[in-house]
């Protein structure tokens, strides 16, 4: 498969839509898998959803099977969901609490920290040191948890230095889980994210969004070639006077990850249907009322808003090659009380609605590659450069595992 692949990756033609295959081979999607998710950091859960001793999320990604268990100790790790005994799942839940991770099978009993404490009747010479669960790497930045599959995971520092600043100003040690929700959408991963970088479909098929987020290319975005319009550069310097890092940062290899902090429509200060604050109290300490929204995006797992008053985050998991679940998360400060800070439905009404236009988009995408008939389209350089940087970070990401050392002498 690899030649292959190699040579699909090789014969790409700049500013197009991929080769059919990139959307549909399920060899593809498993060199995908395995070039890509299993080796990258991933966005998992926000720390806030794991608060109590015990709490526990599960995880998939692709075969594997991860929980997030927060130990006495305060610290949040990550474990391969397979018991050392002969491999049941321990947590069959999608969340939940434990005092103690007991297999459902044979009982065999592991600590929080992921030490085997007890298992019965396993004989004089059984040594409960050798049977620890299987650690999977993980990091946490500023309240969100990360995780990475690959023995050895690739450099987490220099996105965390980068994002830090960024983040820290919305405190998500305060915040707390108001909603969740997962969707899945009938379509490759990659038309997930294509999707998510270009806002040319947004007038045409968002209007709860609209209501709030801005299609001017002046203020919603930055040029291909990365100029910034004065309109832009004059609200980063507002945020930034105001203590609230701003400026487009796009880093990492091939551009794997980017924050701004880009302004919402005039008047509006939330993701609301009348654009004010969707929550009394706010979440951080961004004291601009509309500073806007800041936006994050780190391939292949994640894209975040974090606004004056909440923060969003969103989760990317590819279930099949025609498939990937969508898992929003809102997030509010802890204090603030639901019906009387804020109104749930007000709080999610408007991404509610544009995850599922979006997933409608995707499908009908989806559907149309899958057409012996489809040929790669052009990108609108205006609109579309977004896509066309996520296309190009894939592409290299992918040429980069499949052949390291081509790829470093270049
Ligand atoms: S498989 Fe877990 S105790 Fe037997
Ligand atoms: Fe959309």
């Amino acid at each position: 498969m690899s030649d292959a692949l190699s040579d699909l990756l090789a014969r790409r033609q700049a500013g197009f839509s991929l080769e059919r295959p990139f959307y549909t081979d399920p060899a593809i999607y498993e060199a995908d898998l395995e070039h890509i998710f299993y080796r990258e950091w991933l966005y998992a859960v926000p720390a806030c959803q794991l608060t109590k001793t015990g709490a526990y999320a599960r995880v998939t990604v692709g075969a594997y099977n991860i929980i997030l268990v927060r130990g006495a100790d305060g610290e949040i790790r990550a474990f391969h969901n397979s018991c050392r005994h002969r491999g049941s799942v321990l947590c069959a839940a999608r969340d939940g609490q434990v005092a103690k991770l007991v297999c459902p099978y044979h009982q065999w009993t592991y600590d929080l920290d992921g030490r085997l404490i007890w298992a019965r009747d396993m004989g004089p010479d059984f040594d409960p040191t050798k049977y620890s669960l299987r650690p999977v790497a993980s990091r946490e930045l500023c309240g969100l948890i990360y995780i990475c599959l690959a023995d050895t995971p690739p450099d987490f520092d220099a996105f965390a230095d980068l994002a830090r600043p960024y983040l820290e100003v919305h405190d998500l040690s305060r915040a707390k889980v108001a909603h969740t929700s997962s969707i899945v959408e009938n379509g490759n991963w990659k038309l997930v994210w294509e999707n998510n970088r270009e806002c040319y479909h947004c007038g045409g098929t968002h209007p709860a969004l609209c209501r709030s987020f801005p299609l001017d290319p002046e203020v919603a975005g930055v040029s291909a070639d990365g100029s910034i319009s004065p309109r832009l550069q004059a609200h980063f310097d507002r945020c930034e006077a105001a203590g609230a890092p701003a400026q487009f940062r796009l880093s990492g290899y091939a551009g794997q990850y980017r924050l701004a902090r880009m302004p919402l429509q005039e008047n509006a200060v939330s993701y609301t249907m009348d654009g004010k604050a969707a929550v009394r109290r706010n979440l951080g300490r961004v004291a601009l009322p509309d500073a806007g929204t800041l936006l994050k995006f780190h391939y292949p797992s994640t894209w975040n808003h974090f606004l004056p008053d909440i923060s969003i985050t969103f989760r990317v998991t590819p279930i099949g090659p025609q498939q990937t679940e969508v898992t929003t998360t809102w997030l509010v400060d802890r204090d603030a009380v639901e019906g009387v800070d804020y109104d749930l439905t007000r709080l999610t009404e408007v991404w509610l609605a544009t995850n599922d236009e979006d997933r409608r988009i995707v499908e009908g995408n989806q559907q149309g590659i899958n057409s012996p008939a489809y040929l790669p389209g052009p990108y609108s350089p205006e609109q579309e450069s977004g896509v066309e940087q996520f296309v190009d970070w894939y592409v290299r990401t992918l040429q980069r595992s499949l052949s390291p050392v081509a790829v470093a002498a270049e």
